[in-house]
């Protein structure tokens, strides 16, 4: 048990994979998972273990937001010596060059977040993908024929905010798209020596107001799961 898991020790796999949503978690588990065990219901955030293809594999929820990443990541990593994360969650593209429904892997999360600096004296704004998963992401998506956009992303505490144009830091590194997460799940990698990826759906485009409707966003979501769940097999 951590603070906020109540798994025990040996019902972590030692590969995560880390939708934002504990009901997210709770559909790959229905749809994809043998065996799936329901490991940790603290405070809603749900963590199952199962088999995919005869692999274990954990999926957990990391919650919203940069606080609440550093929070599980860093529990998974050092209390239940988890060795690689693979966030799956969705973004808001920052130029109408995206579509929806595209799937980023992402290589650096750059963030205004002090996360990094406080947490671990790590100082740098941008922060890449930590170990070979980008890479096997990368083949996987090959494999399967699916389309990934390698690139950078902005990481940020804002989901509303007053101004619609593109925040400094985000042309700056130039980044695609905005979420909330990345960057704290790669520092906290990074400073453990531990392996970290993120794949994005793009889910709305900023500039155009369109978003992924509702009932479109299973399908879009099922095709990154697949990707997610066949990555880390290899
Ligand atoms: N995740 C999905 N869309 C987003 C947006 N517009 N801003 C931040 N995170 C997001």
């Amino acid at each position: 048990m951590s603070v906020h898991i109540s798994a025990k020790k040996e019902e972590i796999a030692k590969t995560v994979l880390q939708p934002g949503d504990p009901l997210r978690a709770k559909f790959i588990a229905d749809h994809y998972l043998t065996d799936a065990k329901l490991v940790s219901t603290t405070r809603n955030i749900f963590y199952y273990t199962g088999l995919y293809k005869g692999q274990e594999i954990t999926v957990g929820a990391s919650g919203m937001g940069v606080p609440s990443i550093g929070i599980y990541s860093y529990e998974l990593y050092t209390e239940y010596e988890v060795e690689n994360i693979v966030r799956i969650g969705t973004c808001g593209a920052y130029t109408p060059e995206l579509k929806l429904f595209d799937i980023l892997n992402v290589e650096n999360a750059a963030s205004e977040s002090t996360y990094a600096k406080f947490a671990w004296e790590i100082d740098e704004e941008i922060i890449s993908n930590q170990g070979n998963l980008f890479d096997v992401i990368s083949h996987t998506a090959k494999e399967l024929s699916l389309k990934t956009i390698p690139t950078n992303i902005h990481t940020s505490d804002i989901f509303y905010r007053k101004s619609a144009e593109v925040p400094q830091i985000a042309t700056k590194y130039s980044c695609l798209a905005v979420e909330m997460e990345a960057f704290a799940l790669f520092a906290n990698a990074q400073f453990l020596g531990k392996n970290a990826a993120t794949i994005l759906t793009v889910s709305d485009i900023i500039p155009t107001r369109e978003q992924i409707s509702a009932d479109e966003r299973e399908r879009a979501l099922r095709t990154m799961m697949e990707l997610a769940l066949e990555s880390a097999l290899r």
